[in-house]
């Protein structure tokens, strides 16, 4: 029996898979089975950061596996400690609460806002204003908050107190927002939902119209959090931080983990027992977050992959089948004119290279890693199958 039928035979079938067992990583290739060679554009959706295997990522993880596998949150650890404090330190925030995955970072975020409100203002101001097109996950209360309809069936009832802006509309953001609101939740470049990157003026309005309603502010940046966008936080660009922002995918370079930063102000907001996680904050993942915030917060990291994207961008802005780019640096959406994003993605797999689709466009989320022979390597499949 083949890998594919073993696994299909066990393993439920809610995911589209292309035909493809990976067997081995190194660097920002991996291998099949069979051992053809595939260049990596797509980092397993945004998370190796560091590409496959790192040798100081992958020394300090298995270090911690000999050391100490999981203690629980019943007690202390030195290694989440040192990466709690280390992520405050980059990211300017006060607090950190230890998930799995982005989908936890982000319940966590809607409770704390919740919370927040509860605390201070007593029932009746728990709705989260999420935009158009965004996606927070797949949770009963993230999915809930998503707002695509295409992800509201089946599951009902879904949880209630989420309403819908048009991303980058602030009369319809003015209209919705009103004494009932405890949160307005953004993706700076909305990732699943096609690499759209807000104006400027937009997330402005959220900040200024909040900051004046002590609503809060929550940034999901699960997808363009921890440098992949050329700045630790996106928030970066728009000079902004919001209360509460909210990080997985890349953050500990391919080990679970989902974190949820919190200002001063929700800081202090779950108490004791309103909370927890079994797996939150693990050592082994706490590791692996520490090798990846070693090597992103090094001299000129960030500047390499600034750099990196605007010479993917360049090389790609004369390809003759792109329409446009969008996203901020090297989360990177390709608007094509006449192909269709799946069969192109499709194509690169048979040729060797691994790209991601978001909605029509393809998306490139290549490890932050990556080097200029690579990047060449990966482009010119992919611009030989784009202009054929
Ligand atoms: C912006 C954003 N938020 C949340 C999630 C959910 O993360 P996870 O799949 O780790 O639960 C994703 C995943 O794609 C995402 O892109």
């Amino acid at each position: 029996m083949s890998t594919i039928e073993k696994f299909n035979e066990h393993v439920v079938q809610s995911y589209g898979r292309f035909p493809l067992v990976i067997e081995k990583g190194f660097e920002r290739r991996c291998k099949d089975e069979d051992g053809k060679e595939y260049i990596d554009f797509g980092s397993g959706i945004g998370t190796n950061s560091l590409g496959f295997c790192d040798e100081k990522w992958a020394d300090a993880v298995c270090a911690q596996v000999r050391t100490l596998q999981h203690s629980s949150n019943y007690y202390y650890t030195a290694v989440q400690a040192e990466f709690a404090g280390r992520l405050c330190e980059v990211s300017g925030y006060s607090a950190v609460f230890f998930g799995n995955s982005g989908a936890e970072a982000n319940e966590c975020a809607i409770k704390t806002a919740r919370k927040y409100s509860f605390d201070k203002y007593g029932k009746g101001r728990h709705n989260i204003i999420t935009l158009v097109n965004s996606f927070h996950g797949r949770t009963m209360a993230t999915i809930s908050a998503t707002g695509q309809d295409v992800f509201h069936n089946y599951f009902f009832p879904f949880l209630e107190g989420f309403i819908n802006v048009q991303a980058n509309n602030t009369e319809d953001l003015k209209e919705k927002i009103d004494d009932s609101v405890c949160a307005v939740m953004i993706e700076y470049v909305q990732g699943e939902g096609g690499v759209n990157l807000l104006d400027k003026d937009f997330v402005d309005a959220v900040f200024e119209i909040c900051a004046e309603k002590d609503i809060l502010v929550i940034a999901d940046e699960v997808q363009t959090g921890v440098g992949r966008t050329g700045k630790f936080l996106a928030g970066e660009y728009f000079g902004r931080q919001a209360d509460i922002t909210t990080l997985a995918k890349g953050i500990a370079g391919g080990v679970p983990m989902g974190a949820c930063l919190m200002n001063e102000k929700c800081k202090g907001v779950l108490t004791k027992g309103t909370h927890a996680s079994t797996f939150g904050g693990n050592p082994i993942a706490c590791a692996g977050g520490l090798a990846v915030l070693d090597r992103i917060t090094g001299e000129g990291f960030l500047d390499e992959v600034c750099r990196k994207a605007e010479y993917i961008r360049n090389t790609l802005g004369k390809c003759s089948e792109v329409e446009a780019l969008s996203g901020l640096g090297l989360m990177i959406g390709i608007s094509l004119k006449t192909k269709n994003a799946a069969e192109v993605t499709a194509k690169c797999l048979g040729k060797g290279l691994l790209v991601l689709t978001a909605k029509d466009k393809i998306r490139l989320l290549p490890p932050l890693t990556i080097s200029y022979s690579e990047i060449d390597d990966g482009l010119k499949i992919l611009i030989e199958i784009l202009e054929e």
